[in-house]
C-alpha cells in the first residue's frame, strides 16, 4: 500500500544526501523544528516549513498526521540479517555460557550446521511464518528496510526455500517492511562436501548462481570469508561469478580472525564489507579508498564476548560506517535496536550523530539504495520512524528501550508499541 500523507509539526532530524556520508560527514545532521513533510503517492515531495495550505483545502487527498514536535528520523535501514531459519541454539548459548567458544562448537558439528539441519527439515510456510513475526518485531523498532541472508539451507532446495520466503513476504501488499535478498550459499561447507570446499563453491557458481540471478531471486551475494569456512580465494571466484550474474556483492570479512577479508572487499569494490572486529589497518584504508561501506555489527560482538570493531578509528580513517544487528541464530540472537544503538555509542566511540547516519543513510548505502532511502529529503520514499520525545539522544540515553511510537512506510501509518 502507498498512500498520501502531511505530517506537521515534525521535529526532523536526518543525514543529508543521495549517497554513502563518508568519515566526519557521518555526524552532520540536518534539523528542522515544527517542519512540514509531504507524501505523495509513497514519496516524498516536500521538506520544510509549513506552507499553510492545511488551511486552505489543498491536503483534502492527504492524511493528516500531527507529529506534536516530536522527532521524525528516516525509517531504520538494518543492512545484515539472517532472519530466515529454524531452529534455536538456546543449548549452545549455555554451552558458551560454561566456557566453550564459538569456533570449537562450529568444529563439533554445531554451530550453523546445527542451524541448516533444522531448516532443511522444516516446510516453506512454517520458516515464512517464523520471519514474519520477526518482521513484525523489527518493525515495532523502527526498522523499515532489511536485508535478509540464505545460508541455513546449503543445498539447492533449501537455499531456495529461504529465498522465496523472502520474495513472498516482499510481495505483501501491506508490508511494513521492505526485504532486500541476499545469497549466502558459501555460508559454511555442507556435511555432503566435507573436506570438499572447492567443489562446493563450483556446485554455487555452476547451479546455483545462474537461477538465482535468473529468477531474481538475491540482489547481493556474501560469503563467509573466514578461517576454516571459505579461504580469500574462494571468496573471490564466487564473487567474481556473482558479478557477472549481474549480484551486488557484500562479505563478512575479518570476524574471527585477520584473513584478508577487508582487502579482498576493496579489491572487488563490494558494495560492503562486514563485522571486521580484526580488520587491518590497511584493510581500513583499501576500503575506504575503494568506497566500500564498513557495516559493523555490534551486537555480534557483545554475544561473543569479542573485542568490538573499531568504529571510531575506522570514520577518523574517513570510511562509511553502517551499523545493523545480524540478527541470527548464533552469534547475535537479537535484533535489537535500541541495543545497537548503545553498544556503538557506549564501546565502539560512535556519537549518537553518527550512530543515527549508519544505521539511515549508510545503511541505505550498504544496499545500494542511498538514492532512495535513508533520508528525509525531497525524492526519498516516505519511510519514517517518530520517537516519543523531542531530543533524538534518547535513542542512546535509554539504553535498549525503544523510543519508537510509530512507524511510516510509504506514507502508511502503522502504530508502534
Ligand atoms: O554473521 N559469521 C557467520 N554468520 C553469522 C553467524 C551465523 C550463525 O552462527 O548461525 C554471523 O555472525
Ligand atoms: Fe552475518
Amino acid at each position: 500500500m502507498i498512500e498520501n500523507l502531511i505530517i506537521f509539526n515534525a521535529h526532523v532530524v536526518t543525514p543529508a544526501g543521495f549517497s554513502a556520508r563518508c568519515g566526519k560527514e557521518m555526524g552532520r545532521l540536518s534539523i528542522l523544528d515544527f517542519a512540514t513533510v509531504e507524501v505523495t503517492r509513497g514519496i516524498i515531495t516536500y521538506v520544510g516549513a509549513s506552507r499553510g495550505e492545511e488551511r486552505d483545502g489543498y491536503y483534502n487527498r492527504y492524511w493528516h498526521f500531527n507529529a506534536r514536535g516530536r522527532c521524525l528520523l528516516p525509517g531504520f535501514v538494518d543492512s545484515h540479517t539472517h532472519f530466515v531459519f529454524d531452529g534455536d541454539r538456546a543449548g549452545e548459548f549455555n554451552r558458551r555460557l560454561r566456557g566453550e567458544n564459538y569456533l570449537s562448537i562450529m568444529q563439533s558439528g554445531g554451530g550453523i550446521a546445527a542451524t541448516v539441519r533444522a531448516t532443511r527439515k522444516n516446510s516453506y510456510y512454517h520458516l515464512r511464518a517464523r520471519a514474519e513475526s520477526f518482521l513484525k518485531q523489527m518493525s515495532l523498532m523502527g526498522v523499515t528496510t532489511v536485508e535478509g541472508k540464505s545460508g541455513y539451507g546449503l543445498d539447492r532446495d533449501t537455499e531456495l526455500r529461504q529465498l522465496k520466503v523472502m520474495q513472498s513476504l516482499q510481495n505483501e501488499e501491506q508490508r511494513r517492511v521492505d526485504i532486500v535478498p541476499t545469497f549466502l550459499g558459501a555460508h559454511a561447507i555442507p556435511e555432503e562436501y566435507a573436506g570438499r570446499a572447492d567443489a562446493y563453491i563450483d556446485f554455487l557458481i555452476d547451479d546455483m548462481l545462474p537461477y538465482i540471478a535468473g529468477h531474481r531471486l538475491a540482489e547481493f551475494c556474501d560469503v563467509f570469508c573466514e578461517e576454516g569456512v571459505f579461504s580469500v580465494e574462494q571468496s573471490r571466484r564466487l564473487l567474481t561469478a556473482a558479478r557477472k550474474h549481474g549480484l551486488g556483492l557484500k562479505l563478512h570479512a575479518d570476524e574471527i580472525v585477520s584473513l584478508g577479508g577487508a582487502e579482498l572487499a576493496a579489491e572487488l569494490h563490494a558494495t560492503s564489507a562486514d563485522h571486521l572486529l580484526h580488520v587491518s589497518d590497511a584493510g581500513i584504508r583499501q576500503m575506504r579508498d575503494a568506497g566500500v561501506v564498513a557495516t559493523l555489527l555490534p551486537l555480534t560482538a557483545f554475544i561473543l564476548k569479542e573485542p568490538y570493531a573499531r568504529g571510531r578509528q575506522m570514520i577518523d580513517a574517513g570510511l562509511a560506517v553502517a551499523l545493523a544487528t545480524d540478527l541470527n541464530p548464533g552469534s547475535a540472537f537479537s535484533g535489537s535496536i535500541p541495543l545497537t544503538f548503545a553498544l556503538a555509542c557506549l564501546y565502539m566511540g560512535m556519537t549518537v550523530e553518527e550512530a543515527i547516519t549508519a544505521l539511515t543513510l549508510n545503511g541505505a548505502a550498504a544496499l545500494n539504495r542511498a538514492d532512495k532511502l535513508g533520508s528525509i529529503e525531497v525524492g526519498k520514499q516516505g519511510d519514517f520512524v517518530l520517537l516519543n520525545t523531542d531530543d533524538y539522544r534518547q535513542l542512546t540515553y535509554y539504553v535498549g528501550m525503544n523510543c519508537v511510537t510509530t512507524v511510516i512506510k510509504r506514507g502508511v501509518i502503522h502504530p508502534g508499541l
